[in-house]
């Protein structure tokens, strides 16, 4: 069985997977700066796995934190979460991006090589399609043209770092994982989407306006070029996002590998406002204001190459992310 190193691993998406491959089997330890979670995600893991997995609070721009890690344990595959993820602070902080996101992928791939490990799976982006003439996107499609912001561009480089690291090792193998847009928590409420500070995705804003931290959402446009006016996304289960992951270890070969993970079936605002609502049985306030700077109408993946060469595909709905993120609510988590 593969020992894995999970960057991020205490984060939202990073913390679901975890737990996906201790079910399985993986021995896992995690590194995390703590940046944007909290240490007591590992007794939560424990409590759902039985397993504690080795946690190390470190930061991947300190290269000899990091090197340490790497000397004292033997790793076979790096599962890279790591890093800043909020659009709008990026856009202000462009040079805190470029540096915790790029530097810190530089740091890990240059300590891996030294430490002869050789297989990397990173967190990747739709963001990194920028503007397409089709909604649905494809691995095959030119990436990197129209990304509206600096994440989206850290997210775009670290991939072709990545190709270039390969093209120059011949024993490296990596898949990047394009992600569409996680949600939803896991089934025992006790690990689910709780960022440090403010945040900017939907769901956790709905979380904040149910709770009556946030009191009300705001909708940012109903005059797009779609049914009900309101943007759409392709929301995926993260306990579905999380197995993609496990099904991707025993896919790694060498060269580079891209898949999208995302369901295909796009939502508007206003529908995960309606199934948020049917979920949690009350009426969740919200206006409707002016368009966001950068979003994009609709836009959802084509995942017939991870259906078909990972033999994965999402099995849950949004109906199951929304009773999930309200379990992990009432559990008092997530606050
Ligand atoms: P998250 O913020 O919950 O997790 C990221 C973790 O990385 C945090 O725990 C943070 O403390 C840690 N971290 C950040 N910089 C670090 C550093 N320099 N050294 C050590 N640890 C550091 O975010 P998430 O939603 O779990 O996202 C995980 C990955 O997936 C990120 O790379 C993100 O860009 C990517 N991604 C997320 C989404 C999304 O919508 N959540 C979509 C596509 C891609
Ligand atoms: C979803 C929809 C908003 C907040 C971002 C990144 C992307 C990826 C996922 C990491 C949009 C609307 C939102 C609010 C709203 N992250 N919305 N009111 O913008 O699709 O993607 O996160 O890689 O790179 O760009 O996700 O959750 O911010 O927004 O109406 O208060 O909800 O306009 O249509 P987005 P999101």
């Amino acid at each position: 069985m593969k020992k894995i190193l999970a960057t991020g691993g205490t984060g939202y998406i990073g913390s679901h997977t975890v737990v996906e491959l201790i079910q399985s089997g993986y021995e896992v330890d995690i590194v995390d700066n703590l940046f944007n979670s909290k240490a007591t995600v590992i007794d939560e893991i424990f409590k759902i796995t039985g397993k504690k997995p080795k946690f190390f609070k470190a930061d991947l721009l300190n290269k000899e934190e990091i090197s340490e890690i790497f000397a004292n344990n033997h790793y076979d595959t790096v599962l890279h979460f790591a890093g800043l993820k909020a659009v709008g602070e990026s856009v202000e902080k462009p040079l805190l991006y470029y540096r915790n996101n790029i530097e810190g992928t530089v740091n890990l791939l240059e300590i891996m090589q030294a430490h002869d490990v050789n297989e990397i799976i990173f967190s990747s982006s739709a963001t990194v399609y920028g503007v397409q003439e089709s909604p649905e996107y494809i691995e095959t499609m030119q990436t990197g043209v129209g990304i509206s912001n600096p994440y989206g561009r850290t997210k775009y480089f670290i991939e072709e770092i990545i190709k270039d690291q390969a093209i120059a090792n011949d024993n490296f193998k990596a898949i990047l994982l394009r992600y569409f847009n996680p949600v939803g928590a896991h089934p025992s409420g006790l690990i689910g989407e709780d960022p440090n500070g403010i945040p900017n995705n939907l769901m956790p804003i709905i979380m904040r306006v149910s709770d009556g931290r946030i009191p009300e959402l705001s909708v940012y446009g109903n005059d797009y070029p779609t049914e009900d006016g309101t943007c759409r996304r392709d929301y995926i289960h993260v306990v579905d996002l999380a197995k993609g992951h496990t099904v991707c270890l025993n896919h790694l070969e060498k060269g580079v590998k891209i898949y999208n993970l995302g369901s295909g079936a796009p939502n508007s605002v206003m529908e995960i406002i309606a199934a948020f609502e049917k979920a949690s049985g009350e009426k969740l306030p919200y206006k409707i204001v002016g368009r966001r700077a950068g979003d994009l109408a609709e836009f959802w993946a084509n995942a017939n190459k991870a259906n078909k060469e990972l033999n994965w595909s999402t099995e849950l709905s949004i109906d199951d992310a929304m009773r999930d993120t309200i379990n992990f609510l009432k559990n008092n988590k997530g606050k």
